[in-house]
């Protein structure tokens, strides 16, 4: 069923949209299971699985590289949309883990990529950090500021889980997405995006080591435990499920459009139960529902990259379905995006 949808600022007579004409991953080969985490804490296959839906990793050796990673995904997304490296206006990467605090990640990616023209910065909003990505392209492309634009999310988390807490270390995983936009006039591509966030709960998913406020060179912070991840599991859960449902439900309202008109639902791959949580808040139809939080775990900024890249792969996205991207993370942050494709 559609109703009205909010008019958008439009360049001549034609709407200009942000339309992704390329999308591209990298995992790290490596492959941690429940199995070899049940030799390191005292948790079991059957605990992860029932709780989180997760089943295995893919997590970097010593050596691998955030910057690697994303260059990866990101050559992959311009190839597959016939787009060089220097006709890129700006590159965006979502991440809380790039290879070290300063430089942006994305400067490393623009320099291994050659992307010789192209601006570049992070966009520090946890697994949120690929959407966040998503509404700033979409916002440059529609104000004319840019045309091309390449949006990575990437995490390596598992260099900051602390591999004796079985609260944590079962959880994540590591990994790239990429995605190019460009300006294009028509009906496809980012029809509406929403992001918000709540700070008063900034000590629910955190790490307080590693910043200018408990600097990594400071040996109280290794002593202490605080460039490691510490997150209030069972009250995050909570939250995410309505935060993400309602901000879902919200865009697809403000977009004339309702849940039948949805091809595909992509959620932020933390917890298979929240997954299904939103999608029964939705009344979504579970096989409209897509989940790879079994082979991944929580990649973060990568996990909704990763899936759409499978989704396109397994051919279950056609040209003009509407596809639907929810995530939520550390700030707490949370955000939505509709595509058209
Ligand atoms: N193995 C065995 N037992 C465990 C494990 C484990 N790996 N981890 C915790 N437990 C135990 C706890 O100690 C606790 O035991 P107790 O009752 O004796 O104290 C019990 O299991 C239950 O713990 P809960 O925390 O209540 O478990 P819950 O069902 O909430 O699941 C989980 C925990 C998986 C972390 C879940 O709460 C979750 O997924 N939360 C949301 C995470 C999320 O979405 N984060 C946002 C993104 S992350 C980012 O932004 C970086």
């Amino acid at each position: 069923m559609r109703g009205t949808r909010r008019s958008r600022p439009q360049r001549g007579a034609t709407v200009i949209r942000a339309r992704v004409t390329g999308v591209g991953s990298a995992v790290p080969k490596k492959i941690l299971t429940n199995a070899d985490l049940e030799k390191l804490v005292d948790t079991s296959d059957e605990w992860i699985t029932s709780r989180t839906g997760i089943r295995e990793r893919h997590i970097v050796s010593e050596g691998e590289k955030f910057s690697d990673l994303c260059t990866k995904a990101a050559e992959i997304a311009l190839k597959r949309a016939h787009v060089k490296a220097e006709e890129l206006d700006i590159i965006l990467v979502g991440t809380i883990s790039g290879d070290m605090p300063f430089p942006a990640a994305s400067c490393l990616v623009q320099r291994n990529i050659g992307a010789t023209k192209a601006a570049a910065s992070d966009v520090g909003a946890a697994c949120v950090g690929f959407l966040y990505g998503l509404h700033l392209a979409d916002a440059l492309i529609q104000s004319a500021k840019a045309e091309n634009v390449l949006v990575i999310g990437g995490e390596i988390l598992t260099r900051y889980v602390d591999w004796t807490d079985r609260n944590t270390c079962v959880l994540f995983g590591d990994g790239a997405g990429a995605a190019v936009l460009q300006a294009t006039k028509g009906d496809h591509g980012i029809l509406g995006s929403r992001m918000k966030s709540n700070g008063n709960y900034a000590d629910f998913i955190c790490m307080p080591g590693g910043g200018s406020n408990h600097p990594a060179n400071d040996p109280k912070s290794i002593e202490q435990k605080l460039p490691y991840i510490k997150m209030k599991g069972n009250e995050t859960f909570k939250i995410a499920v309505k935060a993400m449902a309602d901000i879902t439900a919200e865009l697809l309202t403000e977009q004339g459009f309702s849940k039948d008109d949805v091809k595909i639902f992509i959620p932020h791959q933390a917890n298979e139960r929240i997954i299904d949580a939103v999608g029964e808040r939705l009344k979504l139809p579970p096989e409209r529902v897509y989940k790879n939080v079994d082979r991944f775990g929580n990649t973060s900024a990568a996990s909704i990259p990763i899936a759409l890249d499978e989704c396109l792969q397994k051919d279950l996205i056609k040209t003009g379905d509407l596809v639907l991207l929810t995530a939520f993370g550390a700030g707490l942050v949370w955000g939505s995006v509709l595509i058209r494709w």
